[in-house]
Protein backbone atom coordinates (compact mmCIF):
# COMPACT_ATOMS: atom_id res chain seq x y z
CA UNK A 1 0.00 0.00 0.00
CA UNK A 2 1.58 3.43 -0.90
CA UNK A 3 0.67 6.86 0.82
CA UNK A 4 1.87 10.05 0.23
CA UNK A 5 2.48 11.30 3.74
CA UNK A 6 5.74 13.04 2.82
CA UNK A 7 8.09 13.52 -0.22
CA UNK A 8 11.32 12.45 1.81
CA UNK A 9 8.95 8.82 1.05
CA UNK A 10 9.09 8.88 -2.58
CA UNK A 11 12.36 8.55 -4.63
CA UNK A 12 13.43 11.19 -7.27
CA UNK A 13 11.57 8.40 -9.88
CA UNK A 14 8.00 7.85 -8.53
CA UNK A 15 8.29 11.71 -7.96
CA UNK A 16 9.36 12.93 -11.82
CA UNK A 17 6.45 9.86 -13.34
CA UNK A 18 3.88 11.65 -11.20
CA UNK A 19 4.69 14.77 -12.24
CA UNK A 20 4.95 13.63 -16.22
CA UNK A 21 1.21 11.83 -15.24
CA UNK A 22 0.09 15.23 -13.73
CA UNK A 23 1.15 16.28 -17.48
CA UNK A 24 -0.08 14.21 -19.64
CA UNK A 25 -3.88 14.40 -17.58
CA UNK A 26 -3.30 18.36 -17.96
CA UNK A 27 -3.19 18.21 -21.55
CA UNK A 28 -6.14 15.60 -21.75
CA UNK A 29 -8.02 18.21 -19.82
CA UNK A 30 -7.31 21.36 -22.15
CA UNK A 31 -7.99 19.02 -25.19
CA UNK A 32 -11.36 18.01 -24.03
CA UNK A 33 -10.39 14.28 -23.02
CA UNK A 34 -12.20 11.97 -20.46
CA UNK A 35 -10.21 10.04 -18.46
CA UNK A 36 -12.19 7.86 -15.92
CA UNK A 37 -9.75 6.26 -14.43
CA UNK A 38 -10.94 6.18 -10.52
CA UNK A 39 -14.76 5.19 -11.71
CA UNK A 40 -16.62 3.82 -9.07
CA UNK A 41 -14.32 5.41 -7.11
CA UNK A 42 -14.72 7.67 -3.99
CA UNK A 43 -11.84 9.82 -2.01
CA UNK A 44 -12.99 11.47 1.90
CA UNK A 45 -11.28 14.50 2.72
CA UNK A 46 -10.92 15.39 5.87
CA UNK A 47 -10.02 18.76 7.05
CA UNK A 48 -9.30 20.24 10.58
CA UNK A 49 -8.56 23.38 8.87
CA UNK A 50 -9.55 25.78 6.53
CA UNK A 51 -8.74 25.30 2.53
CA UNK A 52 -9.66 26.61 -0.57
CA UNK A 53 -7.25 25.21 -3.39
CA UNK A 54 -6.89 22.05 -1.20
CA UNK A 55 -10.41 21.29 -1.26
CA UNK A 56 -11.52 22.18 -4.34
CA UNK A 57 -9.05 20.84 -6.36
CA UNK A 58 -9.14 17.01 -4.98
CA UNK A 59 -12.85 17.41 -5.26
CA UNK A 60 -12.98 18.61 -8.84
CA UNK A 61 -10.09 16.07 -9.56
CA UNK A 62 -11.74 13.50 -8.55
CA UNK A 63 -15.19 14.31 -10.59
CA UNK A 64 -13.13 14.41 -13.62
CA UNK A 65 -11.74 11.26 -12.85
CA UNK A 66 -14.71 9.48 -12.92
CA UNK A 67 -15.08 9.24 -8.99
CA UNK A 68 -16.81 10.86 -6.30
CA UNK A 69 -15.50 13.07 -2.86
CA UNK A 70 -16.54 13.71 0.12
CA UNK A 71 -15.75 16.70 2.31
CA UNK A 72 -15.30 15.71 5.85
CA UNK A 73 -15.17 18.61 8.59
CA UNK A 74 -13.18 17.06 11.28
CA UNK A 75 -15.98 19.44 13.56
CA UNK A 76 -18.84 17.45 11.82
CA UNK A 77 -17.44 14.08 12.43
CA UNK A 78 -16.85 12.03 15.60
CA UNK A 79 -12.81 12.43 15.20
CA UNK A 80 -13.49 15.89 16.49
CA UNK A 81 -15.50 14.89 19.36
CA UNK A 82 -12.31 12.20 20.81
CA UNK A 83 -13.36 9.08 18.45
CA UNK A 84 -9.45 7.73 18.05
CA UNK A 85 -7.67 7.95 14.31
CA UNK A 86 -7.44 3.92 14.89
CA UNK A 87 -11.36 3.38 15.01
CA UNK A 88 -11.79 6.13 12.52
CA UNK A 89 -9.16 4.46 9.78
CA UNK A 90 -10.58 1.16 10.66
CA UNK A 91 -14.09 2.15 9.87
CA UNK A 92 -13.55 4.89 6.86
CA UNK A 93 -11.18 1.93 5.19
CA UNK A 94 -14.58 0.06 4.93
CA UNK A 95 -16.04 2.68 2.79
CA UNK A 96 -13.82 4.63 1.03
CA UNK A 97 -11.06 3.92 -1.62
CA UNK A 98 -8.36 6.51 -0.05
CA UNK A 99 -8.55 9.79 2.26
CA UNK A 100 -6.91 13.29 2.11
CA UNK A 101 -6.23 14.72 5.76
CA UNK A 102 -5.30 18.58 6.26
CA UNK A 103 -4.55 18.39 10.02
CA UNK A 104 -2.24 19.55 12.91
CA UNK A 105 -0.46 16.68 13.68
CA UNK A 106 1.83 14.85 11.52
CA UNK A 107 1.95 11.79 13.10
CA UNK A 108 -2.06 11.88 12.90
CA UNK A 109 -1.46 11.32 9.20
CA UNK A 110 0.93 8.55 9.95
CA UNK A 111 -1.34 7.22 12.45
CA UNK A 112 -4.13 6.84 9.78
CA UNK A 113 -1.96 4.62 7.24
CA UNK A 114 -0.70 2.23 9.96
CA UNK A 115 -4.07 1.57 11.27
CA UNK A 116 -6.39 2.05 8.00
CA UNK A 117 -6.46 -0.29 5.05
CA UNK A 118 -6.36 2.05 2.23
CA UNK A 119 -4.45 5.21 0.49
CA UNK A 120 -3.51 8.60 2.52
CA UNK A 121 -2.87 11.54 1.13
CA UNK A 122 -1.27 14.37 3.35
CA UNK A 123 -2.96 17.52 2.29
CA UNK A 124 -0.94 19.69 5.08
CA UNK A 125 0.44 19.25 8.54
CA UNK A 126 1.97 21.50 10.60
CA UNK A 127 5.24 20.04 9.25
CA UNK A 128 4.92 19.22 5.48
CA UNK A 129 2.51 20.23 2.49
CA UNK A 130 3.71 17.78 -0.21
CA UNK A 131 0.79 17.99 -2.81
CA UNK A 132 1.43 21.52 -2.65
CA UNK A 133 5.23 20.94 -3.75
CA UNK A 134 4.20 18.74 -6.33
CA UNK A 135 2.36 21.38 -8.32
CA UNK A 136 5.09 23.17 -7.62
CA UNK A 137 7.54 21.08 -8.94
CA UNK A 138 4.83 20.91 -12.13
CA UNK A 139 5.20 24.02 -12.85
CA UNK A 140 8.42 25.03 -12.47
CA UNK A 141 9.15 22.42 -15.13
CA UNK A 142 6.54 24.00 -17.25
CA UNK A 143 8.09 27.34 -17.23
CA UNK A 144 11.75 26.25 -16.95
CA UNK A 145 11.80 23.33 -19.22
CA UNK A 146 13.94 21.10 -16.07
CA UNK A 147 14.79 20.68 -12.28
CA UNK A 148 17.97 20.01 -12.09
CA UNK A 149 20.21 22.41 -12.29
CA UNK A 150 18.07 25.15 -10.89
CA UNK A 151 18.67 27.02 -7.85
CA UNK A 152 15.18 27.75 -5.77
CA UNK A 153 15.25 30.78 -3.25
CA UNK A 154 12.63 30.07 -0.36
CA UNK A 155 12.35 33.43 1.71
CA UNK A 156 10.53 33.27 4.66
CA UNK A 157 9.43 30.99 7.91
CA UNK A 158 11.05 27.80 8.45
CA UNK A 159 7.01 25.90 7.74
CA UNK A 160 5.47 23.10 6.12
CA UNK A 161 6.40 24.92 2.58
CA UNK A 162 10.09 25.15 3.33
CA UNK A 163 9.95 21.89 4.69
CA UNK A 164 8.34 20.29 1.68
CA UNK A 165 9.86 22.42 -0.72
CA UNK A 166 13.73 20.85 0.84
CA UNK A 167 12.13 17.77 -0.05
CA UNK A 168 11.06 18.54 -3.94
CA UNK A 169 14.03 20.49 -4.96
CA UNK A 170 16.69 18.00 -3.33
CA UNK A 171 14.98 15.25 -4.63
CA UNK A 172 14.96 16.46 -8.51
CA UNK A 173 18.34 17.97 -8.26
CA UNK A 174 17.35 21.59 -7.30
CA UNK A 175 19.99 23.74 -5.14
CA UNK A 176 17.60 25.24 -2.26
CA UNK A 177 18.76 28.26 -0.20
CA UNK A 178 16.11 28.71 2.67
CA UNK A 179 16.92 32.44 4.39
CA UNK A 180 14.31 32.54 8.04
CA UNK A 181 14.96 34.80 10.63
CA UNK A 182 16.89 32.78 13.43
CA UNK A 183 14.09 31.74 15.65
CA UNK A 184 12.06 30.78 12.88
CA UNK A 185 14.59 28.12 11.16
CA UNK A 186 13.13 25.28 9.47
CA UNK A 187 12.86 22.05 11.72
CA UNK A 188 16.32 20.52 11.90
CA UNK A 189 14.78 16.99 11.33
CA UNK A 190 13.88 18.66 7.73
CA UNK A 191 17.31 20.33 7.22
CA UNK A 192 18.96 16.83 7.66
CA UNK A 193 16.81 14.56 5.44
CA UNK A 194 17.61 17.34 2.86
CA UNK A 195 21.58 17.46 3.35
CA UNK A 196 20.99 13.86 3.16
CA UNK A 197 18.95 13.49 -0.24
CA UNK A 198 21.34 16.08 -1.66
CA UNK A 199 24.73 14.38 -1.32
CA UNK A 200 22.50 11.63 -3.34
CA UNK A 201 20.78 13.80 -6.19
CA UNK A 202 24.36 15.92 -6.33
CA UNK A 203 22.18 18.86 -5.33
CA UNK A 204 22.87 21.42 -2.91
CA UNK A 205 20.95 23.06 0.44
CA UNK A 206 21.84 26.63 2.03
CA UNK A 207 20.50 27.65 5.36
CA UNK A 208 21.10 31.19 6.09
CA UNK A 209 19.62 33.79 7.79
CA UNK A 210 20.09 36.20 4.77
CA UNK A 211 17.85 36.99 2.32
CA UNK A 212 19.63 38.67 0.50
CA UNK A 213 22.80 35.85 -0.15
CA UNK A 214 19.63 33.21 -0.62
CA UNK A 215 17.90 34.99 -3.56
CA UNK A 216 20.98 35.70 -5.20
CA UNK A 217 21.11 34.11 -8.68
CA UNK A 218 17.78 32.34 -8.17
CA UNK A 219 16.00 30.98 -10.75
CA UNK A 220 12.92 30.24 -8.30
CA UNK A 221 11.95 32.47 -5.76
CA UNK A 222 9.11 31.28 -3.31
CA UNK A 223 7.81 32.77 -0.20
CA UNK A 224 4.58 32.08 2.23
CA UNK A 225 2.71 33.32 4.93
CA UNK A 226 4.70 34.77 7.82
CA UNK A 227 1.68 33.11 10.59
CA UNK A 228 0.52 29.81 9.35
CA UNK A 229 -2.79 28.48 10.10
CA UNK A 230 -3.15 27.94 13.90
CA UNK A 231 -0.51 30.91 14.31
CA UNK A 232 -2.71 33.74 14.18
CA UNK A 233 -2.09 34.77 17.74
CA UNK A 234 1.32 35.66 16.86
CA UNK A 235 1.11 37.49 13.99
CA UNK A 236 1.79 41.15 15.32
CA UNK A 237 4.87 39.63 16.78
CA UNK A 238 5.85 37.74 13.58
CA UNK A 239 5.36 40.99 11.37
CA UNK A 240 7.93 42.98 13.72
CA UNK A 241 10.79 39.97 12.62
CA UNK A 242 10.17 39.17 9.35
CA UNK A 243 10.40 42.89 7.34
CA UNK A 244 13.42 42.20 5.98
CA UNK A 245 12.68 38.65 4.36
CA UNK A 246 9.55 40.11 2.18
CA UNK A 247 10.07 39.71 -1.33
CA UNK A 248 9.32 43.61 -2.85
CA UNK A 249 10.78 44.35 -6.08
CA UNK A 250 14.05 45.50 -4.81
CA UNK A 251 14.36 41.84 -3.43
CA UNK A 252 13.26 40.42 -6.20
CA UNK A 253 15.40 42.06 -8.86
CA UNK A 254 19.03 40.28 -6.79
CA UNK A 255 17.74 36.98 -8.49
CA UNK A 256 18.22 35.95 -11.79
CA UNK A 257 16.56 38.45 -14.53
CA UNK A 258 14.30 35.45 -15.59
CA UNK A 259 13.81 34.56 -12.34
CA UNK A 260 9.94 33.38 -11.45
CA UNK A 261 7.77 34.34 -8.36
CA UNK A 262 5.78 31.47 -6.46
CA UNK A 263 3.44 31.26 -3.64
CA UNK A 264 1.21 28.50 -2.61
CA UNK A 265 -1.28 31.02 -1.42
CA UNK A 266 -3.37 32.23 0.44
CA UNK A 267 -0.71 35.43 0.13
CA UNK A 268 -0.85 38.57 2.17
CA UNK A 269 0.07 41.24 -0.02
CA UNK A 270 1.77 43.74 1.61
CA UNK A 271 3.56 41.41 4.15
CA UNK A 272 5.59 38.43 2.82
CA UNK A 273 5.02 40.14 -1.02
CA UNK A 274 4.25 42.96 -2.39
CA UNK A 275 1.84 43.84 -5.24
CA UNK A 276 4.22 44.64 -7.70
CA UNK A 277 5.94 41.21 -7.04
CA UNK A 278 2.87 39.10 -6.94
CA UNK A 279 1.18 40.78 -9.69
CA UNK A 280 4.10 40.85 -11.95
CA UNK A 281 4.48 39.01 -15.13
CA UNK A 282 7.30 36.94 -13.75
CA UNK A 283 4.39 35.77 -10.89
CA UNK A 284 3.25 32.33 -11.87
CA UNK A 285 0.87 31.96 -8.75
CA UNK A 286 -2.43 31.51 -10.75
CA UNK A 287 -0.16 28.55 -13.02
CA UNK A 288 0.38 27.00 -9.96
CA UNK A 289 -2.85 27.21 -7.73
CA UNK A 290 -4.17 25.44 -11.15
CA UNK A 291 -1.25 22.61 -11.40
CA UNK A 292 -2.80 21.67 -7.66
CA UNK A 293 -5.21 19.82 -9.78
CA UNK A 294 -3.47 17.54 -12.61
CA UNK A 295 -0.69 17.45 -9.99
CA UNK A 296 -3.00 15.62 -7.10
CA UNK A 297 -5.36 13.63 -10.07
CA UNK A 298 -1.66 12.46 -10.85
CA UNK A 299 -1.49 11.27 -6.94
CA UNK A 300 -4.87 9.63 -7.04
CA UNK A 301 -4.37 7.58 -9.98
CA UNK A 302 -1.19 6.48 -8.89
CA UNK A 303 -2.25 5.86 -5.14
CA UNK A 304 -6.12 4.45 -6.13
CA UNK A 305 -6.55 3.06 -8.91
N1 LIG B 1 -2.10 26.30 -0.98
C1 LIG B 1 -3.08 25.72 -0.32
O1 LIG B 1 -2.95 24.60 0.22
O2 LIG B 1 -4.25 26.43 -0.30
P1 LIG B 1 -5.54 26.13 0.56
O3 LIG B 1 -5.18 26.37 2.01
O4 LIG B 1 -6.56 27.10 0.06
O5 LIG B 1 -5.96 24.70 0.36
N1 LIG C 1 2.07 27.63 5.67
C1 LIG C 1 0.68 27.83 5.36
C2 LIG C 1 0.32 27.16 4.07
C3 LIG C 1 -1.11 27.35 3.66
C4 LIG C 1 -1.46 26.61 2.41
C5 LIG C 1 -0.16 27.28 6.50
O1 LIG C 1 0.14 26.21 7.00
O2 LIG C 1 -1.13 27.94 6.89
Amino acid sequence: MKHLLSLYDWSPEEILETLDLADELKKDNKEGREHHYLKGKTLGMIFSKSSTRTRVSFEVGMYQLGGHALFLSSNDIQLGRGETIYDTANVLSRYLDGIMIRTFKQQDVVDLSVYGQIPIINGLTDDEHPCQVLADLQTIREKKGTLKGLKMAYIGDGNNMAHSLMHGATKTGMDISVATPSNYQCQSKFVNQAIEIAAQTGSKVTITQDPVLAIKDADVVVTDTWASMGQESEKAERVKVFGPYQINKEMFDLAKSDAIFMHCLPAYRGYEVTDDVIDSPRSVIFDEAENRLHAQKAVMVKLMK
